[in-house]
């Protein structure tokens, strides 16, 4: 069932933003609109997502997903459309009952998730709860649980500076957790942590989203990382959503031309099943099985397969098996049932759609490779995520204390964002604690 639900959501930022709007659905284009200084953000987006669902947005710098993700939680107000989670429209609430909903439903996982210096894991973990006015001792009960389940059992009493960067962000899933809200944003939140400290991360997520069954919404640039964590991807491109759907579906049926450019680097052989490759098993029956005989019954493939997969066999475990004799591989359902058959030249043709894919499949050691793979993967991946993002010009350092508006004041919602989600301390002047100059990342302990 949909918890959440975004529905024609539009962001508009500079003056007049719903003649923007307006303009946007007679067909004008986000160029056009910023010729007039006028930036649209997130343009006419349409989704939802399950309980239990890890829903993706993937998009290179700039393309609208950090503010899409800020309309789901109520700290941007959408110019037009609505949002809904548990059938409530966020958008008709007053700002107390928005406050509410956002402390005990809704939890915020950022890229660089600051811990509170003076505070220790525990405190930091504590920190929602803190907020919501929980009592010490059932927030100190729920704290230490949830940084158990976030793999940080006899940390409680360590200060964060004692802690590794991956470990810090482990105290970020922890405090988000620990509020048992059911909805969890996650903006970039892996994105600063080493290739393999990062994947442990994802499985961590994955492990986890397994019992607790969380409504998620993660914000990645990074394909690999998408196509792992999505249940659901929504690609993004200059604030519209143009494609939504599986990772098999992504790679396999690109919308149109830009997502499959974008999808050009993703290491199919690791995102793609079986199931997904293979092809009717009529389309063996008549062909020759080793020792000559032709093959004419499903039991004869079966015979004579030089192996047999599962649906969900991930296609980097097909390339021994493919190439060791000329019958396809053949493919089961959990039943034992022959579902397909997945021929050597199908395995090379999907491959070759990708560029980094053929480089794997001549390994016969393919599967064995996965943590270094993968690394170089992403990190290929993000270097050229960032190269991508030059031209547009969307990449900008976010300053602790919350991103500029239009004008370049600081709107309120950012602060309580600062505030409610711990990027910093933040004193009444909006600055981050102990903040009297230079570069605030210096003064909180990021989680990198
Ligand atoms: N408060 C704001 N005022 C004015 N423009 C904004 C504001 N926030 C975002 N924008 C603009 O909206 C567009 C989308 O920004 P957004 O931060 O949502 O992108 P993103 O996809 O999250 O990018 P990144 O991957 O760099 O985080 C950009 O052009 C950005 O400059
Ligand atoms: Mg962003």
């Amino acid at each position: 069932m949909a918890r959440l639900q975004a529905e024609h959501v539009y962001k508009v930022f500079g003056r007049r933003p719903e003649d923007a709007v307006r303009r946007l659905e007679d067909g004008a284009s986000r160029e056009e609109l910023r010729a007039d200084g006028t930036t649209a953000a997130v343009i006419d987006a349409s989704f939802s997502v399950d309980e239990g669902q890890i829903f993706v947005v993937m998009g290179l710098s700039g393309s609208g997903k950090s503010t899409l993700l800020r309309t789901l939680n109520g700290l941007l107000e959408p110019t037009a459309g609505s949002v809904r989670f548990d059938g409530q429209d966020l958008t008709s609430l007053s700002d107390k009952e928005l406050r509410k909903v956002r402390s005990e439903k809704i939890s915020m996982v950022f890229q660089h998730f600051a811990l509170f210096p003076h505070r220790s894991v525990l405190e930091n973990a504590a920190y929602g709860l803190e907020v919501q006015g929980v009592p010490r001792a059932e927030r100190d009960k729920r704290a230490t649980e949830a940084l158990h389940l976030a793999g940080l059992e006899g940390w409680e009493k360590s200060w964060p500076d004692e802690l590794s960067g991956g470990m810090q962000q482990r105290v970020g899933l922890a405090r988000a957790l620990a509020t048992d809200a059911d909805l969890l944003l996650m903006d970039e939140s892996f994105s600063a942590l080493d290739p393999l400290i990062r994947r442990d991360m994802q499985d961590q997520l994955l492990e986890l989203q397994k019992t607790l069954k969380k409504t998620i919404v993660f914000i990645t640039h990074d394909l690999n990382e998408a196509m792992r964590l999505g249940d659901r991807i929504a690609v993004m491109r200059d604030g519209r959503i143009v494609q939504t759907g599986s990772a098999e579906d992504i790679l396999l049926r690109p919308a149109n031309d830009y997502v499959a450019s974008f999808i050009q680097d993703v290491d199919r052989s690791r995102v793609l099943t079986a199931g997904a490759i293979m092809v009717d098993a009529g389309e063996v029956l008549g062909s020759t099985a080793e020792d000559g005989e032709t093959i004419r019954t499903a039991e004869e493939f079966l015979a004579a397969t030089p192996a047999t997969v599962h649906l969900d066999t991930p296609v980097a475990e097909l390339f021994g098996p493919c190439s060791a004799g000329t019958v396809p591989v053949a493919v089961v359902d959990a039943d034992g049932e022959l579902a397909g058959a997945v021929p050597v030249r199908r395995l090379l043709s999907v491959l070759s759609e990708g560029g980094q894919a053929a480089g794997t499949a001549g390994r016969a050691d393919a599967t064995d490779t996965d943590a270094t793979d993968t690394g170089a993967a992403q990190t290929r991946t993000e270097a050229r995520a960032s190269e991508d993002a030059t031209p547009t010009g969307g990449k900008k350092a976010e300053p602790v204390g919350g991103k500029a508006d239009a004008d370049g004041k600081k709107t309120a919602a950012d602060r309580e964002e600062t505030a409610a989600d711990g990027k910093a301390d933040v004193q009444p002047d909006g600055k981050p604690d102990g903040m009297t100059g230079g570069r605030p990342e210096d003064k909180v302990i990021a989680g990198a």
